[in-house]
């Protein structure tokens, strides 16, 4: 009998964000947008770019030039935010194994064990390349990347895409999400949520520090409480 249906839970299938959770990039990313701003004269903070969390390419650039005041036609801000993938690409030019966050590898591998499936649902275009980098591209057969749908979270396009591929209801699929635009897609999309590495997050099922000394049963079992 699987686990979750011990636990009168249906779960079936764990959808894993990418940026934050599986790697700490969020960092990159902020340098990479920093740069920009560095152009503009305007310095993005790091509580605005914790608003970045979790948040489109095009969505993320728009709300920056924003904050700084600037008004720039579509053409401009295509350019910008080409530099700025630009930058971060090669800001991840030395990511591998090492910066997988604490846990994730066991917790990911364990799941597999215990035949739950498995799929990451980010916005990030260059997740195919984030995972190949940190060597664990091959443990996901599904992959929902920005590339794949027209809708930034909170929108629960990406996780909804992700559960019909899985051929998986959606109350039957767990989200992890570090981003409060990633935990309301879970929500919009009937799905439990984790809330990921960050203590404010409101609204999800459980909340983790990290995935270290987590299994997939602790997990199950704090879902039923
Ligand atoms: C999200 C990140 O996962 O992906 C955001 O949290 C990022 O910070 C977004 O802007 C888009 O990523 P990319 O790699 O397509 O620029
Ligand atoms: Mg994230």
């Amino acid at each position: 009998m699987s686990l979750a249906i011990m636990h009168n839970l249906e779960i079936k299938g764990l959808i894993f964000d990418l940026d934050g959770v599986i790697a700490n990039t969020a960092d990159l990313h902020y340098r990479a947008w920093c740069k920009i701003g560095d152009q503009w004269g305007f310095n993005l903070s790091s509580a605005q770019n914790e608003e970045l969390r979790g948040i489109s390419r095009k969505d993320s650039i728009l709300k920056i030039a924003n904050w700084a005041g600037k008004s720039f036609t579509n053409e401009e801000l295509d350019a910008f935010a080409f530099e700025k993938n630009k930058n971060y690409l090669s800001y991840c030019q030395t990511l591998g194994t090492k910066d997988i966050l604490p846990g994730v590898f066991d917790f990911i591998n364990s799941s597999i064990n215990k035949d739950l499936k498995l799929a990451v649902g980010s916005a990030s275009k260059n997740a195919k390349i984030i995972l190949q980098k940190l060597g664990i591209l091959d443990l996901f057969s599904i992959i929902v990347d920005g590339n794949m749908v027209q809708n930034s979270k909170p929108d629960p396009e990406v996780f909804i895409k992700c559960a019909e591929i899985l051929e998986l209801e959606p109350k039957s699929c767990v989200v992890f999400e570090d981003s409060q635009a990633g935990i309301q897609a879970a929500i919009n999309a009937g799905m439990f949520s984790v809330g990921v590495g960050q203590e404010d997050l409101e609204s999800c099922n459980y909340k983790i520090k990290n995935f270290e000394g987590l299994s997939p049963k602790q997990l199950i079992n704090q879902l039923s409480n």
